[in-house]
This record gives C-alpha cells, sequence and structure tokens, in this order.
C-alpha cells in the first residue's frame, strides 16, 4: 500500500523563532506557501520492519534517522505505523545543493502521505489537512504550514481567529488580490551547508536577552499586518516583512554563541533592493530564511520590472548567477493514479 503526495515549501513573513515542548512555537507565525519549490515524496508501506529512504531514486541512509525521529514522534496519534515498514522514495523539485531547506515541504509531503494511509487503512481522521499539519509540525516546526495554499498561521495568536500552536491554518481574514499572486524570486547566495541548525537556532532563544520583546513583538505584527493584507497595502508591507528579516538575522546575531548566517552577497543584494525601490519606485521588497539567500518578493503586475532588476543587478552577486523564480502557490496535491 503507498501513497504519494507533493507539497511546496514556504517562506515565513512574520518568523517563528524559538520553541518548547514538542515542537510547539513561541510565537505566532505566517506564511506565503509557495509553488515551484516542492517535494514529491511516495510512502510505502512494507511487510519487513525498518525504514528504507530514496533520494532521487537513490537509496540514502543519512536520511533514515530523520524518518525514524518522525515516526517516533507521530507513533502515539498513529499506532498502526509501528506494524509496517517504511519505503520512502523522495525528490526535490529545487536543486539539492541550492541550500534551500527541504525540511518544510519534505515533512509536509511525509505526512500528508500518512494521513492518507491512515485513511487507507480505515483509521478514522476527523480533519485529514489539519491531522497533516499536527504531524508535519512534529516532523519540522514549519512544515505544518505547508499543507495549505496562500497564506497560513501557525501559533496561537489574539488577532487570528482559530489559530493553534498544534497546526497551520489557513489565514481567513481579508486579503487583497495583490497578495495572492505574489512573487518570490530566490537569489541564490550560498549553497553550502549551513553553520548553525534551525534546531541550535531555536534553542537559543530560551536564554536570549530580547526573548519576551520579541515574543511579544510577532503578536503585534501579525495584528499589524491584518489590515494590511486586507487593504494591499504594500508600503507598510514592505515594510513589516523586511523588519521581521532582520529582527531574524539580529535575534542570532544577539544570541550566546552569536552567528551571523548573513553572507557579503546578501548585504550587497539586500543594498540593491533597497536602492532600486528608492530610485525607481518598483516595489520590491526582500525577506530572509535561516540562512544567507534573498527571497526577493514583489507583485505580479511587476513582473517584467523586477525580473530585469534582478537579472542586472541580482544576479551578479548569486553563486553561479543562480536564481529561483517562484511564487505563492495553492499547495499540497495528491499524485496518486
Ligand atoms: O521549521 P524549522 O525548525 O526549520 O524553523 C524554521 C524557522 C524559519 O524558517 C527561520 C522561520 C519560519 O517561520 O519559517
Amino acid at each position: 500500500m503507498k501513497s504519494s503526495f507533493r507539497a511546496p515549501s514556504n517562506i515565513a513573513l512574520v518568523k517563528y523563532w524559538g520553541k518548547y515542548g514538542v515542537q510547539l512555537p513561541s510565537n505566532p507565525s505566517v506564511s506565503f506557501t509557495l509553488d515551484v519549490c516542492a517535494t514529491e515524496t511516495t510512502l510505502e508501506l512494507t511487510e519487513a520492519a525498518g525504514v528504507s529512504v530514496a533520494l532521487d531514486g537513490v537509496d540514502t541512509p543519512s536520511f533514515v534517522p530523520k524518518v525514524a525521529q518522525f515516526v517516533e514522534r507521530i507513533a502515539d496519534r498513529h499506532p498502526w505505523i509501528l506494524r509496517f515498514g517504511l519505503r520512502v522514495n523522495t525528490h526535490n523539485t529545487f536543486p539539492h545543493s541550492s541550500g534551500i531547506a527541504s525540511s518544510a515541504s519534505g515533512m509536509s509531503a511525509l505526512a500528508l502521505c500518512v494521513v492518507d494511509l491512515a485513511a487507507k487503512l480505515g483509521h478514522e481522521v476527523a480533519d485529514p489537512r489539519q491531522e497533516a499539519s499536527v504531524l508535519a509540525r512534529l516532523g519540522s516546526g514549519s512544515a505544518c504550514r505547508s499543507v495549505y495554499g496562500g497564506l497560513v498561521v501557525w501559533g496561537e495568536t489574539p488577532s487570528v481567529d482559530g489559530s493553534s500552536q498544534d497546526f497551520g491554518v489557513p489565514y481567513a481574514d481579508a486579503v487583497h488580490e495583490v497578495f495572492r499572486t505574489y512573487r518570490d524570486t530566490v537569489a541564490l547566495v550560498d549553497v553550502g551547508q549551513k553553520a548553525v541548525s534551525s534546531t541550535a537556532g531555536h534553542q537559543l532563544m530560551e536564554a536570549h536577552p530580547f526573548r519576551e520583546q520579541r515574543f511579544a513583538q510577532a503578536h503585534a505584527h501579525l495584528a499589524a499586518l491584518k489590515p494590511i493584507l486586507a487593504a494591499g497595502d504594500l508600503d507598510a508591507f514592505m515594510e513589516l516583512v523586511e523588519l521581521e528579516a532582520l529582527t531574524l538575522h539580529g535575534l542570532m546575531m544577539s544570541s550566546h554563541p552569536s552567528y551571523i548566517l548573513m553572507r557579503p552577497n546578501t548585504l550587497h543584494i539586500i543594498e540593491a533592493i533597497r536602492t532600486y525601490r528608492r530610485e525607481s519606485g518598483v516595489p520590491v521588497s526582500f525577506t530572509l530564511d535561516a540562512g544567507a539567500n534573498v527571497h526577493i518578493l514583489y507583485p505580479a503586475a511587476f513582473e517584467q520590472t523586477a525580473r530585469s532588476f534582478v537579472e542586472n543587478q541580482v544576479k551578479p552577486w548569486c553563486k553561479d548567477g543562480r536564481t529561483i523564480a517562484d511564487r505563492v502557490g495553492q499547495g499540497p496535491v495528491s499524485l496518486q493514479q
């Protein structure tokens, strides 16, 4: 018996940074689900015990511990899974060496397969997408936001009805048309291994001197985004999203020990974006993950202009001139024939 899903990556606008318990967020976050950057996974239940993982058809034992840990964490909710061996076949649509984390899309795809198999085996699941989000969260926090398209909120916060610590929820308040088709061109700056894993980064928030202010700020930013998203207020959107990105990196730079995940070319690109925006009036802005790559955000209506800006002023700072043109997407799809 098997199940196959394609799940996209996501990029946070208000960042989750800090966790407690079993993958519970210290602050709420909201992200755009992407479209092009995705993982396609087939999960097969086998008679023989044990876990095997193949990446692009090649046996990849280094992925086994991550999947085994995932199974351990979900076994309370899905004890049936322990009766089987698991064969995972997975493929990322973005290059393995791009420095783009595949954990959000990968864990989301795997979780969707598990919930689908549970249903096929007759184990009742009241809300399959919500259950997939809970399981994805247990695999990798931000993965819980990748089970839906568009804007997704994770973490309980007063300004978002129905928001939860346990799973992501589709953002249900008013969203201006401009944000439904937003573009995200990822500028690949550093394609190597990150200096610090996000797990270690989250941990550093436990004793961070600014933690309480930061967590309060994230709640305030989610509340502030509400009228911005409804009105399509691009200036306010760009200001808030860039502040969130720089705050994330500011928190890393002020952790103990401190660390810097931006590279010199990250700053060159940020400078280029801000100068271009100031001089041309074109609403391009940026956000950052816990890494050196820059996500260049802009409305679909500015696609042509923004693309030539990227071509001329961003690519020279990218590793081998590499970028990935992505956009807000519709969420996961089943790949069942
Ligand atoms: O899901 P994790 O544990 O890889 O953490 C990801 C955290 C950020 O990407 C930096 C922010 C976010 O909200 O996605």
